[in-house]
């Protein structure tokens, strides 16, 4: 048992944040031997049940959920900030020419190291992941995850056509890996495997619906995939795709859309799309930072929540520009000051933060798993320095509620408030 002494922010199931000044945070290994959360709330309530136990005290510090990333591409850390007019050529130029290098294992394992260490050095302890469509970077990864003991859902990426050789994949030789990859990764510790279709526009009809097929017979295993994020790109899938009712209905028409499927983006849909994300439980992961980097457009919130399916934030690195959920949040606030609904919203702090936490848990599954520090969840946590900064110290002393504190974190903050990422037992950071 480790007890913890803090401020403490969690989330209520309906999306609240709860947050106790002086809290208190429990975790223990369950019979499996995996640490979870006990007891969260405040000190006053708890303490008593816990004397005896040695307490970890955090004075001026915040125990909060370690972030949920929902979509990220592990070999692309290397093409953040690669600039081009758009999608198409931002893949031809930078991100297809990059792919190929993750054929070769070593290289892959090189990157698997450092890009976990960078989620966990800004607090991430969760992802959802492309690799490439080399199965040997999907060995790398997993295997660097299931080192540190962090939860981690990765696939081998999908592409038999349209794309350049030494990242096109043959059609039948590509459903036989990423069959191997599932029975080889699944489930085992804290790993899951996601069946990657790149997008509609690299994969022949077959490979979409022998990808399809492997969704139907491993109903838990996730799907990710990209949807509706560029124009151009849109006009491509319509031209490919014509028999399908618009670029989403493309996966529904091969069996991809279900619960578990992970759509990125998800910019310029028409509520026929949103209700089809709706009625079949696939979700969307909103990448900001990606969409106002590469000028793809802005995820419409007020239409998403009018219509009622499920999404989180995810940094979409490499087109994404920043591991760091900080800035993905405040990224998320400017899209929603946007919106294609005028007036747009202000997304609140508290809201900003769920989706990159509870939210982005729930919509993939695992809500009451991670992103949450309530009683039952994975001991996933990070340690916040609100005053990580001169200019942090001076306006979160100033915040006279949490909402004023959250937003001071969310706008000012960044790498530097995360002092500590406890995932499981094993600690990551300078305060660690
Ligand atoms: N669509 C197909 N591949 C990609 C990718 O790697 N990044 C983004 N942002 N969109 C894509
Ligand atoms: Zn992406």
């Amino acid at each position: 048992m480790r007890v913890y002494r803090s401020a403490l922010l969690r989330f209520a199931d309906d999306g609240s944040a709860l947050y106790d000044q002086d809290g208190l945070l429990a975790v223990a290994p369950d019979a499996a031997g995996r640490e979870r959360v006990v007891a969260a709330g405040p000190w006053q309530a708890l303490s008593s049940h816990y004397a005896g136990h040695p307490v970890t005290q955090l004075p001026g510090r915040i125990i909060a959920p370690g972030f949920v990333d929902m979509h990220i591409h592990f070999p692309q850390t290397d093409v953040i900030g690669s600039p081009a007019d758009g999608l198409l050529p931002w893949l031809e130029n930078y991100t297809f020419p990059h792919e190929t290098r993750f054929a070769d294992l070593a290289y892959g394992e090189q990157v698997a190291e450092f890009f976990i260490d960078e989620l966990l050095r800004n607090g991430v302890t969760t992802a959802l992941t492309f690799a490439t469509s080399h199965p040997a970077s999907v060995d790398a990864l997993f295997a660097q995850a299931q080192r540190r003991g962090m939860r981690l859902i990765t696939g081998k990426v999908l592409q038999d056509r349209h794309s350049p050789d030494g990242v096109r994949d043959e059609t039948e030789q590509s459903l036989m890996d990423t069959e191997a990859l599932i029975r080889r990764w699944h489930g085992v510790d804290r790993l899951g495997y996601a069946i990657t279709p790149r997008f509609a526009p690299t994969s022949t009809p077959e490979q979409l619906r022998g990808a399809g097929a492997l969704a139907a017979r491993y109903p838990d295993v996730w799907i990710q995939s990209h949807v509706a994020e560029n124009r151009d790109e849109i006009r491509w899938a319509r031209e490919l795709f014509p028999a399908s009712r618009s670029y989403l209905a493309v996966y529904d028409d091969f069996g991809l859309m279900r619960e578990r499927a992970v759509y990125a983006h998800c910019i310029h849909f028409d509520d026929d799309d949103r209700a089809l994300m709706r009625d079949t439980g696939a979700v969307a992961a909103v990448s900001p930072t990606s969409n106002l980097f590469l000028g793809s457009g802005f995820f419409d919130y007020a239409s998403a929540d009018r219509v009622g399916f499920g999404y989180g934030l995810a940094s979409d690195v490499g087109g994404g520009t920043s591991f760091s959920p900080f800035h993905t949040m405040l990224a998320a606030y400017y899209v929603g000051r946007e919106g294609q609904t005028k007036p747009g919203l202000s997304l609140t702090p508290e809201q900003l933060w769920w989706q990159h936490t509870a939210g982005a848990a729930s919509a993939l599954g695992l809500g009451g798993v991670v992103g949450n520090l309530q009683p039952g969840c994975e001991a996933d946590f990070v340690v916040l320095n609100p005053a990580a900064t001169p200019l942090l110290a001076r306006k979160t002393q100033q915040a006279r509620n949490l909402a004023e504190l959250l937003f001071a974190l969310i706008v000012i903050g960044d790498d530097r408030v995360v002092e500590q990422t406890v995932i499981s037992q094993a600690k990551y950071g300078p305060g660690a």
